[in-house]
């Protein structure tokens, strides 16, 4: 595929880094969420969307799942550990039936700086805390749990150029 457009949409700019990555490694053009309309996106063979994960919706994703795209690719970026996270409800939640079954999914980590979240953000962060791990005994506890409890107030990154690998190389093969 020779035409491919990397959108993305990003809050604290964990995403905007996976999102330059993966279109410099893949000669695409590279468009933030708001400066993409509906029109741009048939100009593409492929399209690849990212978005940051906000209490299990992805950051834009509007866009590409409410309009026509030839061929969609999406990632998510959280703070979760893709590789013990089960993202079955997140999916369902975000790409309609249908269109789920047509697209590549990938999820990627990301990271979080307390001290730069902004009002609202602490707030929803102190909130899902009460709702989940507050709530819960130890060995109720999800992985995902687990790696929101090791997390909460700090300054922690795991985003890693690596983690995008399997991603180029499914586009390479397409
Ligand atoms: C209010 C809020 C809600 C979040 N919800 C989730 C979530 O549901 N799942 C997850 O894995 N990470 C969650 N995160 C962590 C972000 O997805 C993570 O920090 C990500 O790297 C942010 O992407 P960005 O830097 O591109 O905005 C949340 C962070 C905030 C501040």
């Amino acid at each position: 595929m020779k035409n491919i457009a990397v959108i993305y949409k990003s809050h604290y700019g964990t995403t905007k880094q996976y999102a330059e990555w993966i279109a410099e490694e893949l000669d695409a053009t590279l468009l933030e969420r708001k400066a993409a309309s509906p029109s741009d996106l048939l100009k593409y063979d492929l399209v690849i969307h990212g978005g940051g994960l906000y209490a299990s919706g992805i950051l834009g994703i509007d866009l590409v799942v409410k309009n026509p795209v030839n061929n969609l690719i999406i990632f998510s970026v959280g703070m979760a550990n893709p590789e013990t996270t089960d993202y079955t409800e997140i999916i369902h939640k975000n790409i309609p039936e249908g269109l789920r079954e047509k697209t590549k999914i990938f999820h990627l980590r990301g990271g979080m700086d307390y001290g730069k979240l902004s009002i609202p953000h602490r707030g929803m962060m102190a909130m899902m805390k009460k709702m989940t791990i507050d709530k819960k005994s130890e060995a109720e506890l999800t992985a995902e749990d687990i790696a929101f409890r090791d997390t909460y107030g700090g300054n922690i990154h795991f985003t890693d150029k690596a983690t995008i690998a399997p991603l180029i190389l499914y586009v390479r093969g397409l």
